[in-house]
């Protein structure tokens, strides 16, 4: 297996999945801990972006194919980085769709990661069937929404897609909340990450969220979330996952 633990990340887009991941990632690496992200947004690989790592060109993308490692205990990998240029169009369909995130999951040389991070990318299509199936009964799902009641459906959406795939919904996270008092009492948002200047930066200049932290509600909220995803991810499924995907939305 890839890693220790396994967690998915998606939601609606635009609603924070890539820098739900990459907060995630960095905060667990200065923890100390082993952390891959497996960028499965084939065609809009954000997360080089996001940490100003270079193209490695298409040659790179052979079988066995080496994730970057920009930070100490921190590995990546993204079709980003294969790519001779950001603004390739990645048109393919289905079936290459699978093969190549089957490689980027069983064939690169990842190191011996504690967790592996995946940003999907948004809605239900070739890359949740590919990692589901893969992934069955061994991998947990962070779903990411804003406030809007379209992004919530969404995470409803997707989880209940998750929980048939028997991929655990650990619940929610809402992000870029603007409200001072967050939702904890709300069973289905696991946490509430604010609004955070720092971060709506970010995808305006390459490698930002290396160069600066966020403010520090922000920063004390991911703990809270880092902590939240290590327990539920620790204790497991305890309940038949459906069951579980209808109590993270009951009445929602
Ligand atoms: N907590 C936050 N505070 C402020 N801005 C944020 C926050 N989280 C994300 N953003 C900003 O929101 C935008 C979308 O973020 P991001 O790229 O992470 O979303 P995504 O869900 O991965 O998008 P996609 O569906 O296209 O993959 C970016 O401009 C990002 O900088
Ligand atoms: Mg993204």
């Amino acid at each position: 297996m890839v890693a220790e633990r396994i967690l998915l990340v998606g939601g609606k887009g635009g609603t924070g999945k890539t820098t739900v991941v990459i907060s995630l990632a960095l905060h667990w690496a200065k923890k100390g801990k082993n952390v891959g992200i497996l960028d499965a947004n084939l065609s809009s690989p954000d997360v080089p972006f996001y940490l100003g790592l270079p193209a490695q060109g298409v040659e790179a993308l052979s079988d066995g194919v080496e994730p970057l490692r920009p930070v100490e205990g921190f590995e990546v990998l993204s079709m980003g980085l294969f790519l001779s240029n950001p603004w390739t169009p990645v048109s393919w369909r289905g079936p290459i769709r699978h093969v190549v995130l089957k490689q980027f999951l069983q064939n690169a040389r990842w190191g011996a990661l504690d967790i592996l991070l995946i940003d999907l990318p948004p809605g239900i299509s070739e890359e949740h069937m590919t990692l589901s199936h893969l992934l069955s009964g061994r991998a947990f799902v962070l779903l990411v929404s804003d406030s809007s009641r379209l992004s919530l459906m969404e995470a409803k959406r997707l989880s209940t897609f998750f929980g048939h795939a028997k991929i655990t919904p650990i619940g929610v996270v809402l992000n870029k909340e603007r409200r001072k008092r967050p939702r904890h009492s709300d069973p289905k948002i696991l946490a509430t990450l604010p609004f955070d200047q720092h971060l709506a930066r970010a995808s305006r200049r390459e490698g930002a969220p290396l160069l600066g932290e966020p403010a520090e509600a922000f920063t004390n909220a991911l703990g809270f979330l880092a902590r939240r995803c290590l327990k539920a991810m620790q204790e497991g499924p305890k309940r038949p996952l459906t069951l579980q995907a209808r109590l993270l939305f009951k009445g929602g």
